[in-house]
């Protein structure tokens, strides 16, 4: 099976400066957006898995799926704020890309404002109209994101690999990280894992700092598996670590 995270005909990548790579950012944004590239090829089938009238289903795969909508918005925001100006400021022939990418958040954001009164109005009330036109919303956000997932990855952190420190990527991340509770941090930790292959998931949680893994041995995987069966009934839990 070939990676999802290749380059189609006709798509180019930004020129990658010369030098040494700075960071191993290429392979930590493919970790990321798996999750993700996951949450929105399920949302469609969540969202309809709520019979109409079941108002305690809804609202409970709304929340879920809200929360995925913030970690979406607030992984963008990070890149905005702090991968994209530098990725332009230290190597400007990779501007028109980052322009590129930047739109890209933009029409994602976009669909996530359109998405989020449905979501609401659907979860308290669980009627099959809303429920449908959420569910295709999601599927034109998660076509979007088979996309837009895929080319900043191939298309862009090749170069920010050459630019931008390890510790810059680490202050990305938690920048990220701090926007959110501990407690949905360890639930969706385990999600994070379950959607890397064997092997990325270990050097994935190498970079989690040492408290947080302990509290994932203690309470994270359990919350984790907890939450899969409730929004998966009958189906086998992934593997995790
Ligand atoms: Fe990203």
């Amino acid at each position: 099976m070939s990676d999802f995270f290749t380059m189609h005909p006709g798509e180019t990548a930004a020129p990658v400066p010369p030098g040494p790579a700075l960071c191993a950012g290429t392979a930590a944004m493919r970790r990321v957006h798996r999750v993700f590239l996951w949450a929105y090829d399920e949302a469609p089938g969540l969202v309809r898995s709520a019979q109409p009238g079941d108002t305690e289903r809804a609202s409970y795969v709304g929340e879920v799926l809200g929360t995925f909508d913030r970690l979406l918005h607030v992984h963008h925001e990070s890149e905005d704020a702090l991968m994209y100006p530098k990725l332009s400021q230290r190597a400007p022939a990779c501007a028109l890309h980052a322009e590129q990418m930047i739109e890209q958040h933009r029409q994602v954001a976009e669909r996530l404002v359109a998405i989020e009164p449905l979501r609401l109005q659907w979860m308290t009330a669980a009627d099959s109209l809303a429920g449908e036109d959420l569910a295709q919303r999601y599927a034109d956000l998660s076509a979007l994101l088979k996309v837009h997932l895929r080319r900043e990855v191939t298309e862009v952190m090749p170069a920010v690999e050459k630019v931008m420190t390890e510790e810059e990527l680490a202050s990305m991340a938690k920048h990220s990280q701090d926007e959110f509770s501990v407690k949905v941090m360890l639930a969706y930790l385990g999600l994070v894992l379950a959607t890397n292959p064997p092997g990325e998931r270990e050097e994935l949680f190498k970079d989690i700092p040492a408290p947080i893994r302990l509290a994932y041995r203690l309470l994270g995987r359990r919350l984790y598996r907890k939450q899969y069966s409730t929004l998966f009934p009958g189906r086998e839990v992934p593997a995790t670590l």
